[in-house]
C-alpha cells in the first residue's frame, strides 16, 4: 500500500539545547555535579539489580549506565560547535524542518545581562538551517534554567514569569523576523511530574501541591508568551504548545475502578493542560512516545491508588512499550480542538537500531490514517536527530537517527535514518499494515 502525505507536509527531527549542545552552565549542570547526585548514583550503579533491570547490550558501548560520566552532560554532542555539520546530515536525509531550543542560560547568564554573542550564535543556527532549506521550529524553554533563576526558586517564584517574558521579548526583538514557528514551553506536565512529583529531575521535590502551582505558572507563561509574540510579530507567525500525551488504557478493560483510574491520570497529565492552553495556540505540538496501561490498586504506588502496569510486550531499551496505534487515538482526540497539529516529538531508544525503522513507519502509518479521517496534521519530527543526553538517564539511551561516538564525536548515520529519509524525500510511505 502506498500512503501519500499531504503536499507541504513537514518531515524533520528534533533536539533540545541542553541535550546536544555541550558546554552549558545551568541548573542541570550544577545538579549533575552535586555531591548528593553523585553519591546517589554511586550506590545505585553498584547494585546488582540495577544491571539486571537493563538489557545487556547497553553495557557494550561507552558510556554505559554503569559509568558515572554517563550522567554528566559535559560536551554532550558538541552540537554547539558542529551544528553546520549536523544540519548537513539533516539535509542529506531530506529533512525540511528542524526543531531545536534556545538555551536561556546562554542568552541571559546573569539577571538582565543579555549576551550578544550567544544571540548571534542562534542567528547563525537559524541561518544555517535556512541555507539548507530547513524550516526552524524554535522552543524557547526546554527544561533548563539559568542558575540565577533556580536560585530564586525557579518556576515556583512568580517573578520567573516576568523574567521569562523579558527573555522571550529579547529573542523576539533580536531573532523574531527569522522565525515563523514558535513553541514557548516544552511539555509542562512532564517537567512538573519529573521535577516536583516523582522528584528525579532537579530540584528533586515530591509535592503535588507545589507541582500544581508550578504547572499553573508554566501555563500562564505559555499564554503570555503567545500574546507577546503575536503582538510584536503579527499574525503571520505560528505559536504552538508542545505537550506530551500518553495513550492511557485501563489494565482490566471492563473494571470500573481501572476505568476511573485511567480517566483521572489522563485528566491530570493531558486533558487539563491542553484545555488551559487551547485558546492560546495556533497549532498543537504533540509529543508521543508510548502507551500506559493503568490499574487501580489498594494501598497505592507511585500515584497512590493508580499503578502503571505495562504488559512487557515490545519495548524500547528504556522499557517503554512500543504502541504505534496510540498516536492515532491521541490524534483523533485532539481533533476536537480544531487546530493544525504537528508531531513535535516521537522516537525510540534503540542502541542496536533494530526496531527504529519499523517504529517510524508504523507511527507514520497510524498518523496517515488519522489524516485520511480528517485530522489536520501538518508535520512529523523524529526525536532525535542525534543520540543525546537523556536527562537523568544520561547518555546511554540512544534515540538518534545519527549515532554519536562520545569519545571522538564522530557522527554515524544509522540505517533507519536512511529508511526515514526515503519517506521524507518521496513524501509517501510504503506500508504493509492492515489498520
Ligand atoms: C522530551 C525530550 C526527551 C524525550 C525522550 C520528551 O519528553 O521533550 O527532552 O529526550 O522525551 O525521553
Amino acid at each position: 500500500m502506498m500512503l501519500r502525505f499531504p503536499n507541504n507536509f513537514i518531515f524533520g527531527a528534533a533536539t533540545s539545547a541542553h541535550q546536544v549542545e555541550g558546554g552549558n552552565h545551568n541548573d542541570w549542570t550544577e545538579w549533575e555535579k552535586s555531591e548528593f547526585r553523585i553519591l546517589n548514583l554511586e550506590s545505585k550503579i553498584k547494585k546488582e539489580e540495577f544491571r539486571k533491570k537493563l538489557p545487556e547490550h547497553l553495557f557494550e558501548k561507552w558510556p554505559t549506565p554503569a559509568d558515572l560520566e554517563n550522567y554528566i552532560s559535559g560536551r554532550a554532542c558538541d552540537h554547539y560547535n558542529r551544528f553546520r555539520e549536523d544540519f548537513d546530515i539533516a539535509k542529506s536525509l531530506s529533512h525540511n524542518a528542524h526543531r531545536f531550543s534556545i538555551e536561556w542560560s546562554r542568552i541571559e547568564p546573569e539577571e538582565g545581562k543579555f549576551n550578544k554573542k550567544e544571540i548571534e550564535h542562534y542567528r547563525q543556527v537559524i541561518q544555517a538551517l535556512r541555507e539548507r532549506g530547513i524550516e526552524p521550529f524554535v522552543t524557547l524553554w526546554h527544561w533548563t534554567l539559568p542558575i540565577w533563576i533556580s536560585g530564586i526558586g525557579g518556576w515556583e517564584n512568580k517573578k520567573t514569569i516576568e523574567y521569562f517574558l523579558r527573555y522571550a521579548n529579547k529573542i523576539v526583538d533580536s531573532l523574531g523576523r527569522e522565525i515563523k514557528f514558535w513553541m514557548p514551553i516544552n511539555e509542562p506536565t512532564v517537567y512538573v511530574g519529573h521535577s516536583y512529583v516523582i522528584g528525579v529531575f532537579p530540584p528533586q521535590v515530591k509535592s503535588f501541591y507545589r507541582a500544581n502551582n508550578i504547572l499553573k505558572n508554566l501555563i500562564s507563561v505559555h499564554k503570555e508568551s503567545y500574546k507577546l509574540i503575536h503582538k510584536k510579530l503579527g499574525e503571520k507567525v505560528m505559536v504552538g504548545s508542545a505537550h506530551n500525551y500518553h495513550y492511557h488504557t485501563p489494565y482490566r478493560k471492563w473494571h470500573l475502578l481501572d476505568l476511573l483510574a485511567t480517566g483521572v491520570l489522563r485528566y491530570i497529565r493531558d486533558t487539563r493542560s491542553s484545555k488551559w492552553s487551547k485558546d492560546h495556540e495556533d497549532f498543537i505540538g504533540l509529543n508521543y512516545y508510548y502507551r500506559d496501561t493503568v490499574k487501580f490498586v489498594l494501598g497505592g504506588g507511585r500515584f497512590s491508588m493508580i499503578d502503571i502496569k505495562n504488559p512487557d510486550k515490545r519495548v524500547s531499551d528504556m522499557g517503554w512499550e512500543i504502541y504505534p496505534e496510540g498516536i492515532y487515538h491521541v490524534l483523533k482526540d485532539l481533533k476536537k480542538y480544531n487546530k493544525p497539529i504537528y508531531i513535535t516529538e516521537n522516537g525510540i531508544a534503540d542502541a542496536k537500531d533494530e526496531k527504529r525503522t519499523k517504529f517510524i513507519k508504523d507511527h507514520l502509518g497510524w498518523i496517515h490514517k488519522a489524516i485520511e479521517e480528517g485530522t489536520d496534521i501538518r508535520g512529523y519530527f523524529y526525536w532525535s536527530l542525534l543520540d543525546n543526553f537523556e536527562w537523568d538517564k544520561g547518555f546511554w539511551p540512544r534515540f538518534g537517527l545519527v549515532e554519536i561516538d562520545y569519545k571522538t564525536m564522530e557522527r554515524k548515520i544509522r540505517p533507519s535514518a536512511y529508511e526515514y529519509a526515503k519517506i521524507c524525500k518521496e513524501n509517501f510511505l510504503h506500508s504493509q499494515r492492515v489498520l
